[in-house]
């Protein structure tokens, strides 16, 4: 691999499919705001010049008159600024939306941020650090959660960047649209080697891509591993295919809505799962016990996501091995909280929990 990002540019490559709009956006703010910099600019020049005192001059009389004045001025210089300023609005929150929604069938690879790394997983089985290889005119989705404290993912060539969270998973997507090898940044001050917490992102023509693909971990997918340490931890044997173990079925589970013991329900999502795996006290599904040991410390965030993408090959809603679903389109609760904390009140204090129903649902 010869490719090396640049070391310096003014202004990054576009590399993908953001790139011209983010550019054209930022294109136009610049000229709207040099323009009228520049007129405010001239103007406090020419009128200081124009209006100065003259020698023999009094004072003039300051103004006072009301009636001096002129509405359609005043009407001009408000809306149309205004309306120059929604412009503005209205097209950044279109780009913004467009960047927070991952296509469905989008190619989706695991990113966690650790000071000061990037642990990159990908579903087939491969792992690189501070690497990230990506077939070009693909879309890619980037779930990330990050070990430590607060990163963030940025690809400058790719005019996307979001937050890497302790605890939750967020969402990034992009289409790369050049073959070539461009800068990762880390762009949220994380401690001493902040700035050292870069690497490159490959853009892989297809045939490539696969090639490399192909000389992967040798571990097997991330689902298969996610099912030996399924069986590893013991959870097979509580959580039963036919629905008559002692917790929930969790075959075609993945995506669907399941009731809780306190009433209310929740989507099981890869933060449901994480949650349930960590707090599992926290929210029990309507007519289990809360007979679940937590696994807190004893599974890593790597060994996290095996078990989340095991879960998902079980099937979803819409069919066994449908494209993973959506995240961030799917669980607006996900958008909303901070951290995925769960609140001590809940974790203290468990209802009773309700044993008399005998109707399990998953
Ligand atoms: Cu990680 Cu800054």
């Amino acid at each position: 691999m010869t490719l090396e990002p640049k070391s310096f540019q003014l202004f990054p490559e576009q590399a993908s499919n953001f790139a011209p709009t983010v550019d054209a956006l930022y294109t136009y703010m610049v000229v709207v705001s040099a323009f009228f910099s520049l007129l405010v600019a001239f103007l406090i020049v020419y009128f200081a010049v124009k209006y100065r005192k003259r020698p023999g001059q009094g004072i003039p009389a300051p103004v006072n008159d009301h009636s001096i004045g002129s509405m359609i001025l005043e009407i001009t210089w408000s809306v149309i600024p205004l309306g120059l300023s929604l412009v503005m609005f209205a097209w950044g929150a279109s780009i913004m939306f467009h960047e927070s929604r991952p296509p469905k069938d989008a190619l989706s690879i695991y990113v966690t941020g650790k000071r000061w790394m990037w642990k990159i997983q990908h579903l087939e089985g491969a792992r690189e650090i501070n690497e990230l290889h990506v077939p070009v005119d693909r879309d890619v989705k980037l779930t990330m959660t990050s070990e430590d404290v607060i990163h963030d993912f940025f690809v400058p060539a790719f005019r996307t960047k979001a937050d890497v969270l302790p605890g939750r998973y967020t969402t990034e997507w992009f289409r790369p649209t050049k073959v070539g090898a461009y800068h990762i940044f880390c762009a949220e001050y994380c401690g001493t080697k902040h700035s050292g917490m870069i690497g490159t992102v490959y853009v892989l023509s297809a045939a490539d891509y696969d090639a490399w693909l192909a000389h992967g971990s040798g571990e097997g997918s991330l689902a298969e591993q996610g099912e030996s340490l399924f069986n590893q931890l013991g959870c097979a044997n509580c959580h039963v295919k036919d629905g008559h173990g002692r917790a929930p079925n969790l075959y075609g589970a993945f995506g669907t809505k399941v009731d809780l013991s306190d009433g209310t329900s929740v989507r099981i999502d890869e933060s449901y799962i994480r949650e349930s795996v960590l707090y599992p006290q926290a929210k029990i599904v309507a007519g289990y016990d809360r007979i679940m040991p937590t696994f807190k410390g004893l599974i890593s965030d790597e060994g996290m996501l095996k078990l989340i993408e095991y879960i998902k090959s079980l099937g979803n809603e819409n069919g066994a091995n449908a494209p993973a679903r959506n995240l961030s389109m799917e669980s607006p609760d996900l958008q909303k909280t901070g951290t995925m904390a769960v609140p001590m009140s809940e974790m203290k204090a468990p209802a009773a929990a309700k044993t008399t129903s005998t109707e399990k649902k998953q």
